[in-house]
């Protein structure tokens, strides 16, 4: 019974380990349980098996100051046998006219229990005949008592931690959405910032442009060269802005629901970049790919991004090697991309999605920074998670989930 005590994780289950095998191992008629609860000010009954349902019994919810056995019991902290017809009755006349009930006992045991010395509450058993309790008896009932109030004890804890986790779960679902409110509101002024900071940098770029052909023949060298920079910072300004609109896009617009074959769009960005890497060697290991659930032109850009990484950053290579498989993983398909180029500082495997973040040097790799920031949203709009895997100079690896039902 310990153990099975043990695993009870609720009241309810504790009454059904401990009511009945208590009453069958010693032959009893009806077995309370009371426990104190609330202000502590009273004793609740909250299981009782064995009493005729059309008589009241005696063992009712009370107050803990008053003149009955259970309350008896739990202050005076040792256990109370009464062995013979109406013993009970006389030790506690005023109990019957309290409670309304004749007691119906012969025999009865209060176990009172308690934890960490807090009073708890009371178990009774009671016998429709006069029962003499032997030691051993009283011991089992006693050591009864103990591991019912460690396993109320616990169920207690449990429930009192369920309540907690609830509300925080509850507070965290809350915070969560003044979140998703808050990153929707970034989401659209980025947006919006980005779209209008286009034709300024327009005009910059354009009337530089004019000023040059206008008057460059009046202009010295280092005026030249200081715009040919505005014109370079100009463009790549544009470069970002458009990087910007593409992200915002990503994170806005609604995503499709459809087949979509993983091996397919693998083959489209291939083919687009056998076109930029003609004059390399590059050999490509396609394992076979899933047919997955999501929208086609937003994976079609997670596979590009990685492919075309896979590619640039492997531009100094004598032969380069591209790997891509995929593994079943039950609920979640993980599909993997490796190459074997410059790598990447493991320690900054998770910087390289955030938007703008590069590991290498514009001069050495070209690049706006915002690839993998576009592969990680589209991701995880799927319901999957994106990760890198690499060191220095040995090649790098890409692998996401993608869940087989979204
Ligand atoms: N296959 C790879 N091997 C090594 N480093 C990589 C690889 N893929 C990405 N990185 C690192 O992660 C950084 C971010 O990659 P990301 O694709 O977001 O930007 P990018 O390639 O620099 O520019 P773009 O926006 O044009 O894709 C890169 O600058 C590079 O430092
Ligand atoms: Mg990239």
């Amino acid at each position: 019974m310990t153990e099975t005590l043990a695993s009870a994780t609720t009241e309810e289950a504790v009454f059904d380990v401990v009511l009945y095998p208590a009453m069958t191992a010693l032959n009893a008629t009806a077995a309370t349980v009371l426990l104190r609860s609330g202000n502590d000010q009273e004793l609740h009954v909250v299981a009782s098996v064995g009493y005729d349902r059309g008589q009241p019994s005696i063992w009712q919810s009370a107050l803990t100051e008053d003149d009955g056995p259970a309350a008896d019991a739990l202050r005076r902290k040792e256990p109370l046998f009464f062995e013979r017809d109406r013993d009970l009755a006389q030790a506690y006349p005023n109990v019957e006219r309290r409670t309304g009930a004749v007691s119906p006992v012969a025999a009865t045991a209060v176990l009172p229990m308690f934890l960490d010395d807090r009073p708890l509450g009371v178990l009774v058993v009671d016998f429709q005949e006069p029962y003499t309790f032997t030691d051993d008896e009283r011991w089992f009932l006693n050591v009864l008592a103990a591991q019912c109030a460690i396993a109320f004890g616990r169920a207690r804890l449990l429930r009192s931690l369920e309540a907690q986790v609830a509300a925080r779960t509850d507070s965290y679902l809350k915070e969560q959405d003044k979140l998703q409110l808050a990153n929707d509101d970034l989401e659209a002024f980025s947006y919006s910032v980005s779209h209008d900071l286009r034709t300024p940098v327009r005009h910059i770029s354009a009337f530089s442009q004019l000023l040059r052909k206008s008057s460059s023949e009046c202009l010295d060298e280092p005026s030249r060269r200081y715009l040919q920079l505005i014109e370079d910072s100009a463009t790549r300004m544009n470069t970002l802005i458009d990087a910007m609109l593409d992200l915002s896009r990503t994170s806005v617009l609604p995503l499709r629901s459809e087949s979509v074959d993983l091996g397919a769009l693998v083959n489209r960005a291939r083919r687009d970049l056998e076109l930029d890497t003609e004059d390399r060697t590059v050999q490509w290991n396609v394992g076979a790919l899933p047919v997955v659930r999501g929208d086609p032109e937003t994976l079609q850009q997670v596979m590009t991004n990685l492919l075309s990484n896979a590619v640039k950053y492997t531009r100094n290579e004598a032969v380069t090697h591209v790997r891509v498989w995929a593994e079943d993983q039950g609920e979640m398909w993980l599909i993997s991309v490796q190459d074997n180029g410059v790598g990447f500082d493991a320690r900054y495997a998770d910087k390289l999605f955030g938007v703008f973040k590069r590991l290498h040097r514009p001069e050495d790799f070209e690049g706006t920074g915002v690839g993998l920031a576009n592969v990680q949203r589209i991701v995880r709009r799927h319901g999957g998670e994106v990760w890198a895997q690499g060191s220095v100079g040995s090649g790098a690896t890409f692998q996401f989930t993608l869940p087989k039902t979204p």
